[in-house]
């Protein structure tokens, strides 16, 4: 095949999150990044790649863009969005995609399709808690405030500390008198 006008390229998010051990800790990032800095497609020629900062979609860490090849870009290809890239059978699907002349020549891999992601995505918001188990959580708070409150000087125990406290001190100095007397 004759060469084809651009390649594929890649977009590698190293970001705040993406690359990071903190967001994706057991993830051999720097290897990562140098597989995918190996890529060749069809022709020959080796696929580039643009270092990223923050993509903006933290949350699908890491990320990384497909831009399509100029004949795949004919094609109708636009740029394939990647998130939660961590495994390294992923990196090898990829490979095998972009070789195969990536987005609007070759149809995305299975294994590729839940990783589908884009700029706009939006960060799912934490579950909902019904009645139930908001009264549940509510009761629990207030039986631990409850709980605070009685230890708290001030509170039902600490005012029956300071009662035995006082009962003590009264016994310590009615005895002293007594042994004061007897002297
Ligand atoms: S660091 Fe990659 S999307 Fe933010």
């Amino acid at each position: 095949m004759s060469p084809s006008g651009k390649p594929c390229q890649l977009v590698v998010c190293r970001g705040c999150c993406c690359g990071t051990k903190k967001k994706r800790p057991g993830v051999d990032h720097k290897g990562q990044l140098e597989r995918l800095s190996g890529f060749e497609d069809h022709e020959g020629r080796r696929v580039p790649v643009r270092v990223s900062k923050c993509l903006g979609i933290c949350f699908k860490a890491n990320v990384v863009v497909v831009q399509p090849s100029a004949q795949g870009r004919a094609g109708g290809g636009r740029p394939v969005w990647l998130g939660e890239f961590t495994e390294d059978r992923l990196i090898d699907d990829l490979d095998d995609w972009i070789f195969e002349g990536g987005p609007g020549i070759a149809p995305l891999p299975d294994s590729l399709e839940p990783h589908l992601t884009s700029k706009n995505a939006k960060k799912p918001k934490k579950a909902k808690l019904g009645k139930k188990a908001k009264k549940a959580a509510a009761e629990a708070d207030g039986a631990t405030r409850k709980g605070a409150d009685e230890a708290r000087p001030g509170g039902e125990k600490g005012k029956k500390k300071k009662k035995a406290k006082k009962a003590k001190k009264a016994e310590k100095s009615a005895k002293a008198e007594k042994k004061a007397k007897n002297t």
